[in-house]
């Protein structure tokens, strides 16, 4: 049986007391805001495995395709014997990866929900007998440190389109970071959503099951549960548009009619009006010649680029100056 570790990187009250940051500016901002990495407790984490089988939601079969297709070439472009993945999620797509790095001794899965992490190394325990699994319940977006003991090569995966979540310039600080990971000649294989036509785009994001937009209300049971909030989530209308400027999905909850919410831990009160729109996450899909750029400004050259066979969704692989 392979090793499989799970550590916390920061204590439970710095989590808690991010989340009381993150909502107390957000809900007293105009507009009003909050940050999607709030999404992910254990019941969010299962309602974004669900949106992945949507019809509407191709982003993830997309990304499979091209994995199953490239994950040979990948392998040896990078001869990696550590594999960091963030945000990592059920690590569902990424056994293609461990299947196809022969020399893989360390795989390091990151993530903020312990339940995914928890549930995807016990999944990954049976199939790689002789890989060391070392989780981490850690924030990407706050600076964490691997351990020093990990052997290189190191290949650090960012899947799923989730850079896209975010914004602009939390993107340039997440590259500037990512590239600290790394030594020269290491890589980073980063998933991208890339444009394509309103109508696919929004479909996406508003599902006719409706599981998106439980997804969305979820982040408002979070907040109930961890600060005595009473967002009524049948009170919110989930929103999807595009926002063609910014070539991003927006996510919102619209109050459908006045109200006014009590977050107790904060001591808060929250007045919505009717038709009033709180972003909770932007999606932002990408064109090569951004990717590229971005990742160059970081000292991240790109070395490869694929997509699937519909030219829907981009992997590159760039590796560390
Ligand atoms: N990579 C997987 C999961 C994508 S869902 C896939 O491609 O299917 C996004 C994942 O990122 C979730 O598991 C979520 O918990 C995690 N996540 C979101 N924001 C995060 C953050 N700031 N730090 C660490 N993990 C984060
Ligand atoms: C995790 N991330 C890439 C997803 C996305 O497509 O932006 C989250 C998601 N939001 C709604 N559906 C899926």
């Amino acid at each position: 049986m392979s090793p499989f570790t799970l550590t916390r990187t920061l204590p439970a009250d710095a989590t808690a007391a991010a989340l009381r940051a993150d909502v107390a500016e957000g809900l007293t901002a105009t507009p009003k805001r909050l940050p999607p990495k709030w999404f992910y407790d254990a019941r969010g984490s299962e309602l974004f495995e669900r949106i992945t089988e949507l019809p509407e939601y191709y982003p993830t079969r997309a990304e499979r395709e091209i994995l199953a297709d490239r994950a040979a070439e990948i392998a040896a472009a990078t001869g990696a014997r550590t594999l960091v993945e963030l945000g990592s999620g059920s690590s569902e797509k990424t056994r293609h990866l461990l299947r196809a790095l022969t020399g893989l001794r360390c795989y390091l899965p990151v993530d903020v929900s312990e339940s995914a992490l928890a549930q995807a190394g016990e999944a990954l325990l049976a199939d790689h007998p002789d890989l060391s699994v070392r989780a981490l319940v850690a924030d990407f977006q706050a600076g964490f440190a691997l351990p020093g003991d990990v052997p290189g090569p190191r290949l650090l995966a960012f899947l799923g389109g989730t850079v896209g979540n975010l914004l602009p310039a939390e993107r340039a600080a997440f590259f500037a970071t990512a590239s600290g990971l790394l030594a020269p000649g290491d890589a980073l294989l980063l998933g991208t959503d890339l444009v394509k036509d309103e109508a696919t785009l929004v479909a996406a994001y508003d599902d006719a099951q409706g599981v998106t937009a439980e997804f969305n209300k979820n982040v408002l049971h979070v907040i109930n549960r961890e600060l005595g909030g009473d967002l009524d989530p049948a009170a919110f209308d989930h929103v999807a548009l595009w926002d063609a400027d910014h070539e991003w999905i927006e996510m919102r909850l619209r109050a459908r009619t006045d109200l006014t919410a009590k977050i107790t831990a904060l001591d808060l009160v929250v007045p919505f009006a009717a038709g009033e729109e709180m972003r909770t996450e932007i999606s932002a899909k990408f064109r090569k010649e951004r990717v590229q750029s971005e990742l160059a400004a970081a000292g991240l050259h790109t070395r490869g680029w694929w997509t699937d066979r519909a030219g829907r969704f981009a992997l590159s692989l760039s590796v560390r100056a």
